[in-house]
């Protein structure tokens, strides 16, 4: 087993408890009385989602979508720095397993980059008639945005940086280190 590299850390696994239980006091203020339904997007919302939800205060269940973006075929030097853009066509890849008609819904992800993917989820989960769709995201790049959305509940604004860790990948590495890290551009 090769170690893990040594990446900057952007945000800290202090700094994001921190944001996670003052966003889970938020919706817990926000929801009470109700019952809730945390919609995560695989795979990075996994590890925000299990984090957030066990410090919600409200009877919760979970489901989870599967997104994937594509476009044209990358070239072989596209495929190296793959990550780097989304190709703008959003494709369902895991339905949601449960009715979401008259629940409170909470759409949860990872990062909110050109809000492509966020525009496309809320489209389909809209379908169900949930009674509210809110949507919550650890981290948000608003430089790069596409499409003119923003999430209910934010974590933190990050610059123009490709990050992983805590639940985000890069070539599906990465997803389990504690912090968020930068990976740096070449
Ligand atoms: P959007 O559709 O461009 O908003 O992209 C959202 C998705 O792109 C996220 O769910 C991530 O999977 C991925 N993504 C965007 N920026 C990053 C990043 O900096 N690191 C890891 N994944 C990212
Ligand atoms: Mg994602």
């Amino acid at each position: 087993m090769s170690a893990v590299p040594e990446l900057r850390i952007l945000i800290s696994q202090e700094q994001i408890a921190q944001k996670v239980a003052e966003i889970a006091r938020q919706i817990t203020r926000d929801f009470q009385g109700h019952k809730l339904m945390f919609v995560g997007v695989l795979k990075g919302a996994a590890i925000f989602l299990s984090d957030l939800a066990r410090q919600v205060e409200l009877d919760a269940s979970f489901d989870f979508i599967g997104v994937s973006s594509y476009g044209n075929r990358p070239t072989p030097t596209q495929e190296l720095i793959s990550g780097w853009d989304s190709t703008g066509e959003v494709r369902l890849t895991k339905d949601v397993d449960q009715s979401m008609r008259d629940q409170n819904v909470i759409l949860v992800e990872d990062i909110l980059d050109t809000g492509l993917t966020m525009s496309y989820l809320k489209k389909i989960l809209f379908a169900h008639q949930p009674r509210v769709l809110k949507s919550a995201v650890l981290l948000d790049k608003p430089s790069r945005r596409k499409q003119p959305i923003e999430a209910d509940y934010v974590g933190f604004k990050i610059p123009d940086e490709f990050v992983v860790g805590y639940g985000l990948d890069y070539a599906e590495r990465y997803r389990n280190l504690p912090n968020i890290c930068v990976v740096p551009r070449d």
